[in-house]
């Protein structure tokens, strides 16, 4: 048997999700398959894969695993093989107690994370996600995402500890920088569902300023985004922890030819993947 389960992009709100701000995640249509296996062909980091196999599985139990997107992308792999294993061994799982599974083993192993991801994987589409308390589908249009990868594989931990740490120092001007974030989510959330590209784009290029205040932007970020954005982009942002990974912007659809070549040209790597991808499920 073999299940599979999306992984995912930030479109907004990241940072601020760890404090308990809103934030908006879509599933992206590359996917993570888990499949029991009677050889050992297990993935490189296994604590994942271990730990879901000791909560709801047998001892001495293998699965292997098969990755359609390469792990450098930050599009939440670890969340994807727990949740991915978790569902094939309890196929009729709801997906409540699935998310519930999934995210305390992530928090046990990563000792951080909103969970955004781990929902992302779980429920698939496109959602408003905040930590602990909602998760909301949102009905839109096609998404007119473009991605490009830095060629910097990040490190979420460390820059979200980054982030904790600056918080310390400086409380009231990050968490005003968090509260800012929140509304830009709450403006991006309509316009998302009425479909209002350009304005979710200027609620991309605002969500930037305050990511950038926060220190996790980079210079390979900033050079892609601006390529992005003078291509004829709406808008462009870094999604994830930043530091590295991917930027996403919007494009109008006789733009897009012109946007991927200008984060080509600027040294990013166009990565082909749409968003409001099916959630986990098991492989016919
Ligand atoms: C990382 O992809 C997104 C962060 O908001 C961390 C998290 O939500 O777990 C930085």
């Amino acid at each position: 048997m073999k299940a599979s389960a999306p992984g995912k992009l930030m479109l907004f709100g990241e940072h601020a999700v760890v404090y308990g701000h809103p934030s908006i995640v879509t599933a992206v249509s590359e996917r993570l398959y888990v499949e029991t296996s009677k050889s050992n062909c297990l993935p490189k980091d296994t604590r994942f894969v271990d730990a879901a196999i000791k909560l709801w599985g047998q001892e001495g139990m293998n699965v292997s695993t098969q990755c359609s997107f390469s792990g450098v992308y930050g599009f939440g792999s670890s969340s994807a093989v727990t949740v991915a294993t978790l569902k094939l061994l309890k196929p009729d799982v709801d997906n409540k107690t699935l998310f519930d599974a999934a995210y305390k083993i992530v928090l046990d192993i990563q000792k951080t994370g909103s969970g955004f991801d781990v929902a992302a994987a779980v429920y698939g589409g496109t959602m408003y996600y905040v930590k602990n308390q909602t998760i909301e589908p949102l009905r839109t249009l096609p998404i007119p995402l473009i991605v490009g990868y830095t060629g910097v594989k990040s490190n979420t931990v460390d820059i979200v500890n980054s982030v904790a740490k600056k918080r310390e120092q400086y409380k009231e001007k990050v968490d005003r920088i968090f509260q800012s974030i929140g509304k830009i989510v709450e403006d991006a959330k309509s316009k998302l569902v009425e479909g209002d590209w350009e304005r979710v784009g200027k609620c991309m290029d605002f969500n930037q300023e305050y990511l950038r205040d926060l220190g996790v932007s980079s210079e390979k970020l900033e050079a892609l985004i601006k390529a992005a954005k003078s291509a004829g982009a709406y808008g462009a942002k870094l999604s994830g922890a930043g530091g590295g990974d991917c930027m996403i912007a919007l494009g109008p659809p006789e733009k897009r030819a012109a946007v991927e070549a200008a984060i080509d040209g600027a040294g990013g790597e166009v990565v082909c993947v749409t968003a409001t991808a099916p959630g986990v499920r098991i492989e016919p």
